[in-house]
């Protein structure tokens, strides 16, 4: 890898040791995918900041690293974590998760890190330009990122994120290239989509077939909203390992499907057809129980905006959740903030609903579920579906809001 005069001198320890072990780790995964230089980047976004998925490892790590003076030298926000550290207690947290949550995040904010713990930053202010090279890591971030903002990141662990972040350069390689930005399959859409549920049941089927191949879609409506372009995105990475699709006349590398693709013909055998058919069988599929069976519910995955909060308030007006069920919409601080202001906050804790920020039921420990006695989960995002059912031992009900309101409520 050709390196500047200023990259070379960070790896020759010039601005420090963690400089240099930062450009060190760079330089290694450049050679591993055969970059031939680095980007400069103009974002990061670190995945992990908690104790559960960082570990004592991980967070003895970033405790050195602050201690010997890194510094971010980009803007760089944070995925969410592991409680809410507002109301950690009430919801079942031990001290100790919260002490070590505390101590980790402050070895990141020491370290300059903006922690707006949310999968959704782009909701939250940090909102790349179009063509800009950044290092970000969460799956549904960075699809979100490269496929509608047309910013372009590799999916980065957190090591290399924040590395990047230090650094300020990433290796040139992946989808940080324009020849690796073409479509590789193409997807037919012939089903109708009534709402973000169904939306996210698509992405779903799609990301089996696609695998880590890039999709190009048809059959989108022009007026698809930035909420429907998130479902549709998150769950590419969960059934497939997609960081980058593209929908015709929608996102901003797809004006058609010679440019999506790069005019490279797209063979019969890369080319599927979706229905009704198909989308109602996905979303059986990702259902063990009947709705009524569930005592948490989980909204907001990936974090809830102002207009699903609205819309979710709208389905819970005028209702009363069972005392038995626990609904918890995650969104972000910003978010709740002005649901507070706009009067969509109380509307959700009227009905008994409990909006938690910063949060992802992924980064909790996994007996947490156990211990508290969730033992039926009901949500409206297939990722969460899919990892709780993975890694929490719990049944999952996977549905519209719509579709099971009536079973949550007295
Ligand atoms: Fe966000 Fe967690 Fe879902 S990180 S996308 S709420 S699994």
């Amino acid at each position: 890898m050709k390196l500047s005069e200023e990259e070379q001198a960070m790896l020759d320890g010039i601005k420090g040791p963690s400089v240099s072990r930062a450009m060190e780790l760079l330089v290694a995964l450049g050679d591993c995918y055969e970059a031939d230089r680095m980007v400069r980047i103009g974002s990061a976004h670190l995945v992990g900041p908690n104790p559960v998925t960082a570990g004592r490892g991980g967070t003895a790590f970033y405790g050195d690293l602050a201690k010997e003076g890194a510094q971010v030298t980009v803007p760089t926000t944070t995925n969410p974590i592991s409680l809410d550290v507002w109301s950690w207690a009430e919801m079942g947290f031990g001290k100790e998760l919260y002490s070590a949550q505390i101590s980790l995040s402050e070895h990141l904010s020491r370290m300059g890190v903006l922690l707006c713990n949310t999968c959704t930053p782009y909701l939250a202010g940090h909102v790349p330009r179009f063509g800009e090279h950044v290092a970000w890591g969460e799956s549904s971030a960075v699809l979100y990122l490269n496929s509608v903002l047309g910013a372009r990141t590799n999916r980065e662990g957190a090591p290399s994120a924040l590395a990047a972040a230090i650094t300020g350069r990433s290796p040139a390689y992946g989808l940080h290239l324009d020849e690796n930005r073409y479509g590789q399959i193409l997807v037919e859409n012939r089903s109708e989509l009534r709402n973000d549920t169904d939306y996210s049941t698509l992405g779903y089927y799609i990301g089996k077939f696609a695998q880590d191949r890039i999709p190009i879609i048809t059959g989108i409506t022009p007026s698809i909203t930035a909420d429907q372009l998130k479902s549709l995105g998150t769950p590419l990475a969960v059934t497939g390992s997609v960081a980058l699709y593209h929908v015709v006349g929608v996102t901003p590398e797809a004006p058609s499907i010679e440019i999506a693709s790069g005019s490279r013909k797209i063979a019969a055998s890369d080319t599927i057809s979706v229905g009704s058919r198909e989308l109602k069988e996905t979303e059986a599929s990702l259902s063990a129980i009947h709705p009524d069976k569930g005592n948490l519910v989980i909204l907001g995955c990936p974090h809830a905006s102002i207009t699903q909060l609205k819309d979710y308030a709208r389905t819970l007006a005028g209702k009363r959740i069972r005392k038995e069920v626990e609904v918890w919409i995650l969104s972000t601080r910003t978010t709740r903030d002005y649901a507070a202001e706009t009067g969509i906050l109380e509307a959700l804790t009227g009905a008994g609903a409990k909006v938690v920020w910063n949060v992802c039921p992924n980064a909790m420990p996994h007996d947490f579920f156990a211990k508290q006695g969730y033992t039926g989960v009901v949500t409206d995002s297939p990722k969460m579906a899919y990892y709780v059912t993975a890694t929490k031992g719990v049944s999952c009900y996977y549905g519209s809001l719509q579709s099971f309101v009536g079973a949550i409520i007295r």
